[in-house]
């Protein structure tokens, strides 16, 4: 059976997509089956990707308004075991249509069990913010990983974040587990960051990932290609630290129940 993670946090810009794009590609590295599947109207999988809105003819929009099959939608990447779930969200009303269709909280639950057993790992990018789409990644997960970046006001947030989680799996997924708690964007040579990430792994203790995304230019200019970093520049140190975070995912050290 399938592995379902989503990737969650109520902010933007800390790294979401883009470590669902190179986890999965790095967990298919690792010959794993990965589906990747996008629940942000936003659509930054398919871009990162190199995917047109003309490649993308049926994508989550026909699954959840128009009750297609999901297999109906499923993209290959290009690489051989990942799979991708692009969003193509075309308008405004369309979006409005999606996020009301995700009101049944377990929508996108029920629609993924069928290919649950096709694919070692689902990943999920959720979009940043609690709305019912988010709500639908987390009723369908096994594990959340929670990207942080290290700043003072994120330690503040993320605190809310897992009683935020606490009290969603407690009303509506009791199996859910946190994959854990990874740095992204980390700069090594500002001392306040480094105090930050001890601060955390003081604080969170195991819940956060041993390994430590740093900001690297190659990961900032990979979606600009159309290409995860991992096959962009694979010995950048970007590409590096989310194959060992495939690796720590593999080899499940960090599940921690809520
Ligand atoms: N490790 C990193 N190093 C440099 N830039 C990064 C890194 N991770 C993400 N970025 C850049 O930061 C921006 C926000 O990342 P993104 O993954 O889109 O965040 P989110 O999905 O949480 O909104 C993007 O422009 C992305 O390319
Ligand atoms: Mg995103």
């Amino acid at each position: 059976m399938g592995q379902i993670i989503s990737i969650s946090s109520q902010k933007g810009g800390v790294g979401k997509t883009t470590t669902a794009v190179n986890l999965g590609t790095s967990l298919a590295i690792f010959n794993k089956s990965v589906l990747l599947v996008d629940l942000d109207p936003q659509g930054s999988i398919g871009i990162s990707f190199h995917l047109e809105d003309y490649h993308i003819k049926f994508g989550l929009y026909e699954v959840m308004v128009k009750n297609m099959p999901l297999t109906g939608t499923i993209i290959n990447s290009g690489l051989d075991n990942l799979d991708l779930i692009p969003t193509n969200i075309r308008s405004e009303d369309q979006e409005i249509e999606m996020y009301s269709k995700a009101l049944k909280l377990d929508l996108l639950k029920t629609i993924i069990n069928p290919v649950k057993k096709i694919y070692d790992y689902i990943i999920i990018d959720c979009p940043p913010n609690l709305g019912s789409m988010t709500l639908n990644g987390l009723v369908a997960a096994d594990s959340v990983i929670i990207p942080v970046v290290s700043e003072y006001y994120a330690l503040k947030a993320l605190g809310k974040f897992l009683n935020t989680l606490k009290s969603i799996s407690k009303k509506y997924n009791r199996q859910l587990k946190i994959g854990g708690i990874l740095v992204t964007m980390f700069d090594r040579r500002i001392k306040k960051q480094k105090e930050i990430v001890e601060y955390l792994r003081m604080t969170f203790k195991n819940l956060v990932f041993e390994t430590v995304i740093p900001r690297n230019s190659k990961v900032a200019e990979a979606p600009s290609v159309g290409k995860p970093v991992i096959l962009h520049a694979i010995h950048s140190e970007g590409a590096i630290k989310y194959l060992k975070l495939a690796e720590e995912i593999m080899s499940k050290k960090n599940e921690n129940k809520l």
